[in-house]
């Protein structure tokens, strides 16, 4: 039986998965699909024959609990048209609102307590709302095989590790996570191959902070394996299986990560490394453990061995006080590094970390924004011309699908993971393809085929 697809038996009680927040939630709601999928239930898309309804949900920031709020009323309209229904909030919202939650729904389990979710369905009754928010120093799910929802069966998510052992001053994630905790190598290497012999052509290996993944082996302490030697023992599967990961942590990524990165053609050429703030006053409050300069300098040492890496981050605006002359640090560096993309969000304020109690949270609302909106512009530059810098530049693209303008194009990503678009030849998702570049977007490299 192919165990990494997901069942569609019509016969079974149907459940109904929607996702938010970080890529390891996809992952984790493949495992849950895994777990409900053993205990006898198939998936389906359409809420409106689910008998059950998850959010598996993320408390990153304030607007994304507030999707949730309004998610958890919708699908009460199911319960109202049809009985039975059950609603069930998973995730790191779970995790952080715990008792507030059961108050309006009937299932909360945090991501420590997935494997409950047959009991807690079982034992859920209309006056007996069911939650479990343990969380775990061990639990990392090593022994469940993740059953893929992607629509394309290309590209697949591995968690590599579990929760966060770093104490960012503004980040809730540790404490709707837990304590760091590394997946056992060997079942990892196994998902990966399982993923290739069924089609995929492309892994991403998950964490908070990959760069600090260490399994201490019980028996011998030269069988212990650091992310380098994780990377390469993923990339030896196949050269025609990329490697991807996310997230690496300024403080922690090593020369030994890069150096095994130029090592194999596979392992994409892509690191995904959070700055938040280029002002090393806001670093030092944020407790990120590294200053503007260390940030820099890792940029420089890893342009020097990969001279073509993409380097993609995060930023944060309008921390607790952030002059203006902090935000221009944030501008400058910025410019400086020539970021190929960025994720960047307004500060926002979340119950129980430690800049809660110690640093409020002073920056009006619509300075912050304004600051948001300078950055987002500045990236937007920024983005056309790291992108500009690839024009006349061979590249091979792993093929997505068709191109949502136009048919007759295909979409992929270069191993910089920038989005390109070219002509197409009948190939499909999964094919590689060799395109030089011709012209771009901001967001796309348009280019023409050379293969
Ligand atoms: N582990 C990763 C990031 C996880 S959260 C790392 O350390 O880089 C993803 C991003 O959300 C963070 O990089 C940060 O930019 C943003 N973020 C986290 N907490 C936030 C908050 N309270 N307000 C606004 N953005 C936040
Ligand atoms: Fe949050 Fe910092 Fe951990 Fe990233 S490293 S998840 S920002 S505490
Ligand atoms: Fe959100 Fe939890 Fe991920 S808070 S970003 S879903 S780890």
């Amino acid at each position: 039986m192919n165990r990494i697809r997901p069942i569609t038996d019509p016969s079974r009680p149907k459940v109904y998965i929607e996702t938010y927040g970080c890529q390891m939630n996809v992952n984790d709601s493949e495992v849950i699909l895994s777990i409900l999928q053993d205990a006898g239930y198939a998936l389906t898309d359409d809420i409106e024959e689910a008998s059950v309804i998850l959010a598996n949900t993320c408390s990153i920031r304030d607007n994304a609990e507030q999707r949730i709020w309004g998610r958890i009323d919708q699908f009460k309209l199911q319960k109202r048209k049809r009985d039975g229904v059950v609603i069930g909030i998973v995730g790191c919202m779970a995790e952080r609102l715990k008792d507030k939650l059961l108050e309006a729904v009937d299932i909360v389990a945090g991501p420590d307590a997935y494997r409950s979710l047959p009991e807690l369905l079982e034992a859920v009754a209309p006056d007996s709302p069911q939650m479990n928010v343990m969380l775990s120093h061990e639990e990392t799910y090593a022994d469940i095989t993740p059953v893929r929802m992607d629509r394309n069966g290309i590209s697949g998510f591995i968690s590599i590790m579990r929760g966060c052992n770093n104490v960012c001053s503004y980040c809730i994630v540790p404490y709707t996570r837990g304590a760091e905790r590394s997946r056992d190598p060997y079942t990892i290497v196994q998902e990966a191959k399982t993923l290739f012999e069924n089609g995929y052509k492309e892994v991403t290996l998950l964490g908070q902070n990959v760069d600090s993944y260490f399994w201490k082996d019980a028996e011998k302490a030269d069988r212990n394996v650091n992310f380098a030697q994780l990377l390469e023992m993923v990339a030896k599967i196949s050269p025609e299986l990329r490697v991807r990961f996310s997230t690496s942590h300024p403080k922690d990524i090593s020369d030994e990560v890069i150096y095994t990165m130029a090592m194999y053609e596979n392992i994409c050429k892509h690191i995904h490394l959070p700055v938040q703030s280029g002002s090393s006053i806001m670093l030092e409050k944020m407790r990120r453990k590294y200053d503007r300069e260390w940030y820099l300098e890792r940029v420089r040492k890893i342009r020097s061995v990969i001279p073509d890496c993409g380097i993609t981050t995060d930023v944060i605006a309008g921390f607790s006080g952030e002059t203006a002359q902090d935000h221009q640090d944030t501008l400058s560096l910025m410019e400086q590094v020539v970021f190929d993309s960025a994720f960047m969000f307004a500060y926002s304020e979340r119950p129980g970390t430690l800049a809660s109690r110690k640093y409020p949270d002073d920056i009006p609302y619509g300075l912050k924004t304004e600051r948001l909106n300078e950055i987002i512009a500045l990236q937007g530059r920024m983005s056309l011309k790291s992108n500009e810098k690839e024009i006349g530049k061979t590249l091979k693209v792993l093929v997505e699908g068709p191109s949502k303008k136009n048919p007759d194009e295909l979409c992929g990503r270069a191993s910089s993971n920038k989005m390109c678009v070219f002509p197409s030849r009948g190939e499909k998702a999964g094919d590689y393809c060799e395109v030089e570049v011709v012209s771009v977007t901001s967001a796309t490299l348009l280019c023409k085929r050379i293969d």
